[in-house]
């Protein structure tokens, strides 16, 4: 087993392991390298799904799909109650995951709740020819790029995250529509936060629309907030993810942000996805 740095800081390749028959020693050496790096990519694994809940459990509890007000009949497809498709593919008239062809925000995952998934894990099963690449930042550098006085001026301050939208922008099923950051529900979290396994402090934005910063005004959270963003996603701190099939990658939440572009209707495109929850 080979971890080959992509970037020279977080994001790397691990090479010459089959997830299939993982052992304890190669599975700790994945977690030190996701630690490190923030961003882990292992190429070439046809895991199904029970197989990619087994590998993804091994970071901690799964989160389970939020079944909501989905009728019987479809809560009987779901295959494994761990794995999250995320799709554009229709069959019979419906959407087999979620959002779509649509390009996603800048954004870390459910920080909108009080303890938000520290990994996820990503499977692609399906990819089209063009579009739906996956964009990472790291979020230790972003913190490095601002200036200090911008840093010291954050630092004590927190940042309402928005439960009510996805990250394409759309309203989840039991939210009431609003149009005042104020007014968004979801949890409160410190702008810089200080990773709990490796020490190390880095930006935690979750995502800008609907962000709320509650110490201060509305118009003062709405520039400093822009002003924060800028940092967030230098072209220097970014790198793009270009899928191929049964690339498998983990990245730490409290790390990185991530989005995606989007891609045509008409081509196909199929992800798997486990939510590692907090220990
Ligand atoms: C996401 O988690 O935002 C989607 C990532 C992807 O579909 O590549």
């Amino acid at each position: 087993m080979h971890t080959n740095p992509v970037t020279s800081n977080f994001v790397a390749d691990i090479t010459g392991v089959d997830i299939k028959s993982l052992t304890d020693e190669e599975f700790d050496e994945i977690y030190q390298t996701w630690l490190t790096f923030g961003v882990v990519r292992i190429r070439d694994q046809q895991l199904n799904e029970d197989e990619l809940q087994a590998f993804s459990a091994r970071f901690g509890p799964l989160e389970k799909i939020p079944l909501g007000r989905l009728p019987e009949s479809e809560r009987a497809k779901i295959k494994n109650l761990y794995v999250t498709q995320l799709s554009n593919i229709i069959v019979d008239g419906k959407p087999i995951g979620g959002l779509g062809n649509a390009e996603a925000n800048w954004h870390s995952d459910m920080t909108y709740v009080d303890n938000p998934p520290p990994a996820s894990v990503l499977l692609s099963i399906e990819i089209p020819d063009e579009g739906g690449d996956t964009y990472f930042a790291d979020q230790i550098a972003a913190l490095e790029a601002m200036p200090e006085e911008l840093i010291s001026r954050v630092e004590t301050l927190t940042i309402k995250h928005d439960a009510a939208h996805t990250s394409i922008g759309k309203l989840r099923p039991g939210f009431e529509p609003f149009d005042d950051p104020r007014h968004a529900p979801g949890a409160e979290h410190s702008i810089v936060r200080t990773h709990p396994e490796t020490g190390k402090p880095a930006l935690y934005l979750g995502r800008r629309e609907w962000a709320y910063i509650p110490e201060i005004a509305l118009d003062a959270s709405e520039s400093l907030l822009d002003e924060i963003w800028s940092y967030a996603a230098l072209p220097e701190n970014v790198w793009q993810q270009k899928w191929q099939p049964f690339d498998l990658i983990i990245w730490d939440n409290r790390r990185v942000l991530h989005r995606r572009d989007d891609f045509d209707q008409n081509s196909r495109r199929l992800m798997k996805r486990c939510q590692v929850l907090s220990k």
